[in-house]
């Protein structure tokens, strides 16, 4: 099965963790793939463990010009963009009495200013091809509720959610569909992140908070990055053409619960 044979897909965040999964199991597929992150080494060494088909590019979310560069890159490299992931973010937290403008201008900056330029640049190319497109932004859990801890976080995929809903209603005439997916909680690094966070505020033990989280999932466990690929792939291929502006949980049951 190549579901996505001869499509392009631009990934950011694509180094590692989920959107290297992503980038992965949309090669598996048959497509082409851009792996676009601030941490050119490391998208480096897995496009070049990758091969044929996959491309490591230098981008930076909160830099026009690097955005900009990227897609031209891409369009360079493959000839068009199909498929925009818009996957890098940052994790955050604290208290609300802690909060710095610093953290929140950077987190807002990353995970939500980059995500809405990198699908307007990604969106203004797809229109002028004339050949419609598909726009996957990571939402979270995280953005259908607080957490007292959590809050500068929390409002970033909050605002994910809400940007999908508009830009999948207004994009849809040029037969762009921008949905997103809304994890659980998923292991890898960036988890370790957040571990070390709740280590910190709540006192618990390295891995504690991993455990907790984990044993509190319907399923049975903490996801994997493998276990999102299904719905990634799924909104980019042609059986999804009639789904616009949704958020859709792969979260082994949690929001639920
Ligand atoms: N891991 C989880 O539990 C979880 C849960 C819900 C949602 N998500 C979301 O899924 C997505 C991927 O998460 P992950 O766990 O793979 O995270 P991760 O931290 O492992 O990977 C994020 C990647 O983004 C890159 N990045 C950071 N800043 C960047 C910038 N300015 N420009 C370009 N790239 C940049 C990093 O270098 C890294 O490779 C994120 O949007 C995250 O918020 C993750």
């Amino acid at each position: 099965m190549s579901r996505l044979e001869g499509k392009t897909a631009l990934i950011t965040g694509a180094a590692r963790g989920i959107g290297l999964a992503f980038a992965e199991a949309y090669l598996a597929e048959g497509a082409q793939v851009a792996l676009a992150d601030i941490d050119l080494a490391s998208a480096r060494a897995q496009a070049d463990r990758l091969g044929k088909g996959a491309l490591a590019i230098e981008m930076d979310v909160t830099q026009q010009t690097s955005i900009d560069a990227a897609i031209d890159a891409t369009v360079a490299h493959f000839g068009q963009i199909d498929i925009l992931i818009n996957n890098a973010a940052i994790f955050t937290a604290a208290p609300i009495v802690e909060i710095t403008r610093e953290d929140y201008n950077r987190c807002f900056e990353i995970n939500v200013a980059g995500s809405l330029f990198t699908l307007q640049a990604v969106a203004r190319h797809m229109i002028a091809r004339g050949q419609g497109g598909k726009i996957i932004n990571m939402a979270s859990q995280a953005g259908r509720r607080g957490e007292g801890l959590v809050g500068v976080y929390c409002a970033t995929k909050a605002a994910i959610i809400s940007l999908t809903q508009s830009a999948g209603l207004d994009l849809i005439k040029h037969g762009i569909n921008v949905n997103a997916i809304a994890p659980g909680v998923v292991d890898g690094a960036h988890w370790d992140g957040v571990d070390a966070f709740f280590a910190k505020y709540e006192g618990k033990a390295p891995g504690q908070k991993k455990r907790e989280v984990g044993a509190a999932v319907p399923y049975g466990r903490m996801g994997q990055a493998g276990d999102l690929t299904g719905m990634a792939i799924f909104l980019a291929t042609r059986e999804a053409d009639y789904i616009v502006a949704q958020t859709y949980n792969v979260d082994g049951g949690q929001w639920m619960s």
